[in-house]
């Protein structure tokens, strides 16, 4: 059993007296986990908090009280009960590829966070790299993802790993550049399961070439790929989510410092951070976050196959990171334990942009 948290139920509009403020401060975060032990209720007179040697109850909060605080017990034993159905296998190899483990504060030592549970993931770019990787970290925190991909077959490996972890997962198919294959993914997550709770715009292509040289439909393509694709999954993804959904996009470090060459895919990440500050504007009022990372060097098959990388133009200094490094980010920022943060990119580069040339 962990720490006991008094908190008030917001059902009940209840202020906890002043001994348990600093714990009401606290208490959203708990309570998004499952891990509301005990519910302030009124005392005759004014508010109080309950415990357990207060008997002063009115009639109505003696009835009221064991209902609600049964009812948040039942979520808490579903919850908990999936996750040991669905995620056991997976949060073990994500911790053990991560070194850690993400123990719940309050929960026993062999427990984790189970942040996506019954939320819907899409990830695009989900069959490789980073998307692969924050497709299996969500799943195994109970999310039910959609794993979308050009290459069907690698989309249906990553979900194949994920269903025999005991996860949930559909592969999709898509060219996240046309409109019309982004619709269909949307339509595809809503039909399963119902709604969207987040979207990770992971997938990108790079085009190589001087500005001079390159081709109109390679730096168009790069652009429609890259930013198109969120444009597309943000216009028709938002009809089906609601308040605490979450959009994270994947930016690069080269939208803050480039190498000759790579125009095209600079300019779509800039242009994606700054797509993410608007877009987090406009749907403040509904309550849906749009967030960024960027990624520095990661150690997946776009990183070695980028030419400017095998010639040297562009040099790897410092830490190269894995895509569970990544995944860990994209995932806080989906969760719940990011819900203050809204319109950023976080920098997760391995300190490679803070060092002076
Ligand atoms: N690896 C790095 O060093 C690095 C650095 C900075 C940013 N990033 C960004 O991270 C993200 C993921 O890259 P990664 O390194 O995991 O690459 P990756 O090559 O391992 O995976 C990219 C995935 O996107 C898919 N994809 C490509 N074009 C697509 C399209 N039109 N429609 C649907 N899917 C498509 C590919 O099939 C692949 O599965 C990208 O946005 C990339 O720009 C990566």
């Amino acid at each position: 059993m962990g720490k006991r948290l008094i908190v008030p139920h917001p059902r009940l509009g209840l202020e906890p007296g002043p001994r348990q403020r600093e714990t009401k401060d606290r208490a959203p975060q708990a309570a998004s986990e499952f891990d509301v032990l005990a519910i302030a209720v009124p005392k005759v007179g004014g508010f109080a908090a309950r415990n357990e040697t207060a008997h002063t109850l009115p009639d109505v909060a003696n009835v009221v009280v064991p209902v609600v605080g049964l009812a948040l017990m039942v979520g808490r034993c579903d919850t908990e009960s999936k996750a040991a159905r669905h995620a056991r296998q997976m949060r073990a190899e994500a911790a053990a590829s991560l070194g850690l483990a993400r123990a719940h504060p309050s929960a026993g030592a062999n427990a984790t966070a189970m942040r996506f549970a019954n939320k819907i993931c899409i990830v695009t770019g989900g069959g490789s790299g980073i998307g692969k990787a924050a497709s299996r970290q969500m799943a195994s925190e109970g999310g039910c993802l959609v794993v979308a991909d050009l290459d069907l077959a690698s989309a249906q490996a990553t979900v194949n790993a994920i269903t025999a972890a005991g996860g949930t997962a559909i592969a999709a198919q898509a060219d996240v550049g046309s409109s019309a294959a982004v619709q269909a993914v949307v339509a595809r997550a809503v039909a399963s399961y119902g709604k969207i709770d987040v979207i990770v715009n992971d997938a990108a292509m790079m085009k190589f070439g001087p500005i001079a040289d390159i081709a109109e439909a390679d730096f168009f393509a790069t652009l429609t790929t890259n930013l198109g694709s969120v444009f597309f999954f943000s216009k028709y993804g938002v009809a089906h989510m609601g308040p605490g959904s979450a959009f994270v996009n994947v930016s690069s470090v080269h939208a803050y410092a480039t190498s000759p060459n790579v125009v095209a895919y600079a300019s779509s990440k800039g242009a994606i951070e700054a797509f993410t500050r608007g877009f987090a504007l406009e749907m403040q009022s509904r309550n849906i976050r749009v967030n960024a990372v960027a990624p520095g060097s990661v150690d997946t098959p776009m990183l070695w196959n980028n030419p400017n990388v095998k010639s040297g133009v562009e040099k790897l200094e410092g830490p190269i990171g894995k895509p569970e490094d990544l995944a860990a980010a994209i995932c806080f920022l989906a969760s719940d334990e990011a819900r203050f943060i809204t319109g950023a990119t976080l920098l997760v580069d391995g300190g490679r942009l803070a060092k002076l040339p």
